[in-house]
């Protein structure tokens, strides 16, 4: 059975992960730099850099340990080779390399986003192609046809902000710390999705795409008035997103009859977003598939996942491979 050993470095998570083909993963490791980035509100990307070049040699040494594996045993390396912050991408990417060359063993130079479009199949067994997915993170918000591994039509995408982004910057507004999608997710629960007025951008329009950047703008309003609890307009931001979302792919269905919807990126580890689109996929005969919590936020694991079923496919990189902050899928 195939092993992977693959690191994560394209935002501000340092993570490591050992997955095998048969969908086991046998460790894995990912260290968040929150504390870093919260005194400045957002990530910064030279510190996730330098961060990054600290904290990955021992995460590989961590899960090579836990899982009892000497690193020749490894039948490949995969690295995050963009798109992401470039910095971190050229870190976590070079370590890679490294390994790879050491051992003389391929390298897969995974698109962070294939890893949060695959995810999916590395914990539901049963998910076959072509899916729709939903993948919504910080970076991106997109609807697209998963048909194969490398083979993705995109349906749809943002015109402004992705919806993480969204999240962030109303936690912002809200003077919640970052990050702010499970900070806006928890006063949400406190709060009622029906009292403060906020539009739902592009709802109704024939193409399924997204826009998130006069919600913002909406809830910066909001606050301003000082007439509203914030978990109120924590509540009513969330489930304007929410409504974005279940519209937006319900349109996306009329393109594409993929037997499966799938949600995916960080923005899926939200509770409603869930049930909601768990719903939409009930409500129009469609199977419903998505990740756990830890699998949606980034990791390493679906990075594995993904050069997992690239190394199946015959799919390696030449080790000159660039990495890349920009990279559409
Ligand atoms: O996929 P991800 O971990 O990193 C990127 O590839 O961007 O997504 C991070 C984004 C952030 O914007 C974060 O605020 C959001 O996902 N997020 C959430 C939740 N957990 C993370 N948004 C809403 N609710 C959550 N529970
Ligand atoms: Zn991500």
């Amino acid at each position: 059975m195939p092993l992977i050993l693959a690191l994560e470095s394209s935002c501000d998570d340092s993570a490591v992960a050992l997955v095998g083909s048969d969908r086991q993963i046998l460790a894995q490791a990912v260290v968040g730099q929150n504390d870093a980035h919260r005194p400045f509100g957002g990530v910064v990307p030279e510190i996730a850099a330098r961060a990054h070049v600290e904290i990955l040699p021992g995460l590989v040494r961590q899960v090579l340990h836990e899982a009892d594996i000497a690193i020749g045993e490894v039948d490949a390396i995969a690295a995050t080779a963009g798109p992401g912050l470039i910095g971190g991408v050229m870190v976590g990417l070079l370590v890679g390399k490294g390994l790879a060359l050491s051992v003389g063993k391929p390298l897969i130079a995974v698109n962070h986003l294939e890893g949060h479009a695959l995810s999916p199949r590395l914990v539901d067994k049963g998910l076959d192609f072509p899916y729709l997915l939903l993948l919504a993170s910080g970076g991106h918000c997109q609807l697209l046809e998963v048909r194969g591994v490398g083979d993705y039509r995109r349906l749809a995408t943002t015109i402004d902000d992705a919806a993480g982004e969204a999240f962030d910057k109303s936690a912002k507004l809200l003077g919640l710390a970052y990050p702010g999608g499970p900070a806006v997710e928890a006063l949400a629960s406190d709060g009622d999705p029906t009292l403060v007025p906020l539009p739902r951008p592009l709802v109704g329009t024939k193409e399924p795409h997204f826009s998130f950047a006069g919600l913002k703008a909406a809830v910066q309003r909001a606050v301003a008035s000082n007439q509203y609890r914030p978990e109120d307009i924590a509540a009513s931001f969330q489930q304007a997103v929410v409504d974005c979302f279940v519209d937006r792919t319900r349109r996306a269905m009329d393109k594409s009859d993929a037997p499966s919807l799938v949600v995916a990126g960080g923005v899926a580890a939200n509770a409603s977003v869930r049930s909601a689109l768990e719903q939409l996929a009930l409500d129009n005969g469609r199977r419903f598939s998505v990740p756990p919590g830890w699998l949606c936020t980034d990791n390493a694991a679906m990075i594995g996942w993904a050069g997992a079923e690239r190394f199946a496919a015959g799919l390696i990189d030449d080790l000159a491979v660039p990495a890349r902050a920009r990279w559409p899928l």
